[in-house]
């Protein structure tokens, strides 16, 4: 028998019981369909799991445990926020095809610091149409890159004469200097042998280590560094716009040009679009070179293929003659070898998106507020898309629908402006590349995704100059 006294307690006892009881009913009720998942560490969450390094050719054990165990899409807790991750094509489609109705560019706050409010990937909006809309002007499209072509044939030719005589490259450190040298002319009309070109390109390496450094702003920590990176970049464009003003001259044909004649632009918008052009232009398609160095040395067919394919295109030049967009047309092997490269290397591994509301996609329910992480490297290992997705195989893309199985320039509203630039300017070194050098990776080195892609020590190769037979000249 419950003593009199008592039945307060039990009464309470009982009433909290049902509240449980009914706050879980309701909860679960109002997210039957999140997918499955677990949120791990408070704060931390999965992050240190999810970003721990792998091969940047493969998902790594966190991908590979989490769908195994959960399916391709999953819950998580990930960078400080509730997580959606999805290795699923059709979902990673629909979240860039929704960008700015039911998703939106998201990126970790950190970040901001490094790159700056205005930039193109941070911004939404009016501010990123306007933003948006100039960039693809300069750099999109046939009509923009074939402007790109005078200075991509003539840093090819000096970067492989000044190979001439040695044994070892390291290749990373040659591949970020030509991508880099080449935005600086085209953005801001400088050459590779000024001062100040060496020294933005220091400054980019430091500003680098701090995207994947912990946000603390302390004197000597690399986060700080990169930010005080970021000040001197800033204030160095600064400095070339104000020099352009003061001497009152548009006629260099540079994006800075373009960029000086909209008016409605901010000084800092200005700054911020020069160095989104520098950033995003030289970084991605070094790294994509650097791949392809890496997989060729371990595909002789297909660099046998290749090197068939630009022997034919010199076939039809006189010596010296420089290569032509009628020439880029016939490089069909290459852009298999170059779309091949991207699939199996990952530049980009996943974006950052936020749900701005509830929404439901097939069986799944991505709630309101929450971070969204389509993966792409998932999706270009995912074999039920690609046969043997692990092989390097270029020959793939002889069928058309591999095209439609795989995202490595995002899409949507936030497509790569400079996917057609980083195409042909790889196809281009790739063209001089295999006609004058063979090469062979030392050690074993393979690369590496942190989550971007890096090789130990910059990826060093050994060099052997092809000496011109009779066959290859023709
Ligand atoms: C292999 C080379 C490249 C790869 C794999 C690559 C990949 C990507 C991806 C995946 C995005 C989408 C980011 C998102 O949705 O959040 C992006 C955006 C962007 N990329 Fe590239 N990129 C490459 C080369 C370039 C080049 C050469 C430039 C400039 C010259 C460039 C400039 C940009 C800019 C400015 C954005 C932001 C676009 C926006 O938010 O509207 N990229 N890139």
């Amino acid at each position: 028998m419950v003593e009199l006294g008592a039945l307060p307690t039990v009464l309470a006892l009982f009433l909290g019981l049902v509240l449980a009881f009914l706050v879980k009913f309701f909860f679960s009720r109002a997210h039957t369909n999140l997918p499955h998942g677990k949120m791990g560490w408070p704060l931390l969450g999965e992050t240190l799991a999810y970003l721990k390094p792998h091969k940047s050719d493969s998902i790594g054990i966190f991908l590979q445990e989490h769908c195994s165990r959960y399916g391709k899409v999953f819950k998580s807790h990930l960078f400080g926020h509730r997580t959606i991750v999805s290795c699923d094509h059709e979902l990673n489609m629909f979240i860039l095809q929704n960008e700015e109705k039911l998703f939106q560019s998201s990126y970790p706050q950190a970040l901001h610091g490094i790159l700056g409010r205005n930039s193109l990937i941070l911004v939404s909006g009016d501010v990123h149409k306007k933003l948006r809309s100039l960039a693809l002007g300069m750099i999109g499209g046939t009509k923009s890159t074939v402007n790109f072509l005078p200075s991509i044939e003539s840093l090819s030719i000096s970067m492989m004469e000044s190979w001439k005589g040695c044994k070892e490259v390291v290749f990373c450190k040659e591949a970020k200097r030509f991508t880099f040298n080449l935005m600086m002319k085209q953005s801001l009309s400088i050459g590779p042998d000024e001062a100040v070109t060496a020294q933005i390109l220091e400054d980019f390496h430091t500003f680098m280590k701090g995207f994947v450094s912990l946000p603390i702003y302390i004197p000597g920590t690399s986060y700080h560094k990169a930010v005080k990176a970021r000040e001197r970049i800033t204030s160095t464009i600064k400095g070339i716009i104000e020099g352009r003003r003061k001497e009152n001259r548009l006629q260099n044909g540079d994006f800075l040009d373009v960029i000086l004649s909209k008016e409605n632009l901010t000084d800092e918008e200005r700054v911020s679009l020069i160095l989104d052009l520098l950033l995003g232009g030289h970084e991605t398609t070094a790294t994509l070179m650097a791949l392809l160095i890496y997989f060729l040395a371990h595909s002789p067919q297909a660099l046998q293929q290749l090197r068939e394919e630009h022997l034919a295109i010199r076939k039809n030049k006189n010596d010296g003659e420089l290569l032509s967009w009628e020439d880029y047309k016939q490089m069909n092997f290459t852009l298999n070898v170059i779309y091949e490269g991207l699939r199996c290397g990952n530049v980009v591994k996943f974006v950052h998106r936020k749900s701005l509301e509830d929404i439901r996609f097939k069986e799944y329910l991505i709630p309101a507020g929450w971070k969204v992480l389509p993966v792409f490297t998932a999706v270009h290992h995912d074999p039920c898309l690609h046969e043997n997705p692990w092989d390097f195989n270029p020959w793939r893309w002889d069928d058309q629908a591999t095209n439609k199985k795989v995202s490595f320039f995002g899409g949507g509203q936030r497509l790569c402006p400079g996917a057609d630039l980083a195409k042909l300017e790889t196809a281009f070194f790739l063209h001089h590349l295999v006609l004058n050098y063979r090469w062979k990776i030392k050690g074993d080195n393979f690369p590496l995704a942190y989550p971007y892609v890096e090789f130990h020590k910059e990826l060093a190769i050994e060099m052997e100059p092809i000496h011109k037979t009779l066959e290859q000249k023709c």
